[in-house]
């Protein structure tokens, strides 16, 4: 695994892998070790153009849990004098930079980076407009391993704005090779892309319907960012129709989770008592993010070994 740019096509072994990996992380990281020597000497450079506050952030801590030199590139001032995407990179490989961590609005921009770096550098894909956010999916697949044990009995429920979600392309990619029993996609048809029959989903327009005897509910942030004039009701309307209270999730099992990437809209996709209530994993989600990213740079950079289980 030299680049990590989609969960698509991914065989089921590296995804348990590469949950298994971070579980060991987890494992370290959560005790009295906050550091591993796995990456020490090697240069990590995250490239994002395009906000983040969760991503960014914990790929910084996860590298700078395996020990890794970690820069941030401020991209508004580092490209101002007209400088192409791919000078940039070459003068940051000339530093001898080993991995690119790169979100971008474009889709596939994190393919062209890694299609034109040297052989000894990784890109990691940190989300590229609407195609794919990997390390987004693993996260949240640890966060359902974790609660519910084996993929195969359970009904995941995919709530709100698909079309633009990279998050939830990726997220279906990687619950499907993991052998989820049942994903569903609950949206408007205007929130949904042409291809969604194709992924292997049940669709559904009814909230209520799609959330019965569901196991986990993943919410979608709208991501107006991404909307070119796609027909939608008002934010109240919204809500009222796909936003998740306490009333719609008891459609769902009873010890149904509640999940969201981040960030939260509260009262538009989401109400405030359900994301801080009692089966809400969300910030979970973001602590789980740490051991996923250092599993998924620890085994591009093909340094991974297994770390030492502390005694029960
Ligand atoms: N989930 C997610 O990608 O959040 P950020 O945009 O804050 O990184």
């Amino acid at each position: 695994l030299r680049h990590f740019l989609t969960t698509e096509g991914l065989p089921r072994q590296l995804l348990l892998q590469i949950l298994d990996t971070a579980e060991s992380f987890a494992g370290v990281i959560d005790k009295s070790v906050k550091k591993v020597p796995l990456l020490r000497g090697r240069t990590v450079i995250n490239l994002f153009f395009e906000a983040s506050t969760r991503t960014r952030i914990t790929f910084e801590l996860a590298a700078k849990r395996l020990s890794a030199d970690v820069l941030n590139v401020n991209v508004a001032t580092t490209s101002v004098k007209g400088e192409s995407l791919l000078d940039m990179l070459r003068n940051l490989e000339a530093m001898q930079a080993d991995m690119f961590v790169v979100r971008h609005a474009e889709s596939g921009a994190a393919d062209y980076v890694a299609r034109h770096v040297g052989p000894g550098v990784s890109v990691l894909n940190a989300g590229d407009g609407r195609h794919a956010h990997p390390t987004q999916a693993m996260l949240d697949a640890f966060t359902i391993r974790r609660h519910k044990g084996d993929f195969e009995p359970l009904i995941i429920a995919i709530v709100g704005d698909v079309m633009h979600s990279r998050v939830a392309r990726s997220q279906i990619h990687a619950l499907s090779a993991l052998g989820t029993g049942e994903i569903r996609v609950i949206a408007p048809r205007t929130l949904l892309p042409r291809d969604i029959e194709s992924l292997g989903v049940r669709v559904f327009h009814d909230m209520r319907l799609g959330l019965q005897e569901a196991d986990v509910v993943m919410m979608l942030r709208l991501q107006r960012e991404r909307m070119q004039g796609a027909l939608l009701p008002s934010e109240p309307e919204y809500f009222r129709i796909y936003g998740l209270t306490e009333d719609k999730l008891a459609a769902a099992k009873p010890d149904a989770i509640v999940m969201h990437p981040g960030p939260i809209n509260r009262g538009v996709e989401i109400d405030s008592r359900v994301a801080e209530g009692p089966r809400s994993v969300i910030l979970e989600q973001v602590t789980n993010g740490i051991a996923v990213r250092m599993a998924v740079m620890s085994m591009t950079l093909g340094v991974y070994q297994e770390m030492p289980r502390e005694p029960a």
